[in-house]
């Protein structure tokens, strides 16, 4: 956990006490950095896989290896501390060459076509593969991972044919949510990502947080409410960053909107978290602000302001007229009973700002102290 947060602090806050050499550069650094991290810092280029700022490394992916002089092998730049007076380089024809045949080697049993591979989120392992130049005419290899196809549960997919075996999502699991509802399973080309007895993650630990979906790196773990409404690709959606209204923390999350759809109304076809390091959520989110956005198009959702007719019946009117009926309704029971008979109950899916109105309304208006909400209990 220390190594992560120098990561963000990144030369703010942690005393950089000592520097080493990347690339022909003096950079210094502070105690427990790993050289991805102060490479990152200082601007250096290098491919990572199976690294997450958020969880501990793992130098599973090997994508991220870095010449250290006086070093017989190539090292993982983020699993390896930084230590005083290395000598570290992260470009040259040896590491060229490891990063295409790496990267030739990840493509044998991925899905070949970027398009077809990416029907949701970005894949990272083809963005490396193009930006090396990794080779696209080696012997294919079919995946045989196993999937969990029967999983009845609401929100998320596996598919393993786009796995990397990165860990990221069991070891997000484990760490951030502390829950291990997902492990890796099996042996040699077999090895996947599964559940105790391969059951549902309803039937788990699991607390459909996302942050499996949120942390995998090629969409092998994605979202099935889009896959099933056949949304378009992330690439061809609009990220509106927002505040999540489901509880007071104030979590960022990216409403991903299809511009096109309802005739150019737009249409909410997923939500994402920030990348990590974005405060105050660190791009983790609970279920309710990553797969509850649904009541957006809910038909039942109020839009406009109802009012009841003598009748009793509920009818569409301004919001002049609804507020004035309002005021008048509420001014008429404090005149008959007091201001003490009245109460006010705001909601902590309100902004600040609007509870704080809420409260002043009460108080400074009616006169009264009745006044509560729910996020006070
Ligand atoms: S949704 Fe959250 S709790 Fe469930 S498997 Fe994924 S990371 Fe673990
Ligand atoms: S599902 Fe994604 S995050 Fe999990 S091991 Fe596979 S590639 Fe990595
Ligand atoms: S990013 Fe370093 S080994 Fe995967």
């Amino acid at each position: 956990m220390a190594d992560r947060n120098a990561d963000r602090a990144s030369g703010g806050g942690a005393s950089l006490t000592a520097s080493l050499t990347i690339d022909g550069e003096r950079v210094p650094f502070a105690p427990g950095e790993t050289i991805l991290q102060v490479a990152r810092r200082a601007g250096a280029w290098i491919p990572t896989l199976c690294y997450d700022p958020r969880l501990e490394p793992a130098g599973a992916c090997r994508t991220c290896l870095v010449e250290i002089d006086g070093w017989r092998r190539l090292a993982p730049a983020c699993a390896t501390p930084a230590a005083a007076d290395m000598v570290v380089t992260t470009r040259s024809d040896r590491i060229a060459r490891h990063h295409k045949t790496l990267l030739s080697l990840y493509m044998t049993d991925h899905v070949a076509d970027r398009d077809a591979c990416e029907t949701g989120a970005p894949c990272e392992l083809h963005a490396l593969a193009d930006r090396v130049g990794a080779a696209t005419d080696w012997p294919r290899m079919e995946p045989v991972r196993a999937g969990r196809p029967d999983d009845r549960n609401a929100f998320i997919e596996f598919r393993p044919d786009r796995c990397i075996l990165c860990a990221r999502c069991t070891r997000y699991c484990a760490e951030v949510e502390a829950v291990s509802a997902i492990t890796l399973a099996g042996r040699g080309s077999h090895t996947t990502i599964t559940t105790a007895d391969a059951a549902s993650l309803v039937d788990t630990t699991c607390e459909m947080c996302g942050g499996c979906i949120d942390t995998c790196p090629t969409g092998a773990m994605t979202e099935k409410i889009p896959l099933r409404e056949h949304a378009p690709p992330d690439r061809l959606l609009d990220k509106v960053r927002t505040t999540c209204n489901y509880c007071g923390v104030g979590c960022q999350l990216d409403l991903n909107v299809d511009r096109a759809a309802h005739g150019g109304r737009g249409r909410v076809v997923k939500v994402t978290s920030p990348p990590p390091g974005t405060p105050p959520n660190d791009g983790n989110l609970c279920v309710k602000g990553r797969f509850a956005y649904q009541f957006i198009e809910h038909p039942d959702r109020l839009t406009r302001p109802l009012v009841r007719d003598a009748g009793g019946s509920l009818r569409e009117t301004s919001w002049e007229d609804a507020l004035a009926r309002a005021a008048a309704g509420l001014r008429g029971v404090a005149d008959r009973h007091g201001a003490d008979a009245l109460g006010f109950v705001s909601s902590s899916r309100c902004t600040m700002e609007e509870n704080y109105l809420m409260q002043k309304l009460a108080r400074a208006v009616f006169g009264t102290n009745n006044v509560h909400q729910c996020a006070a209990t």
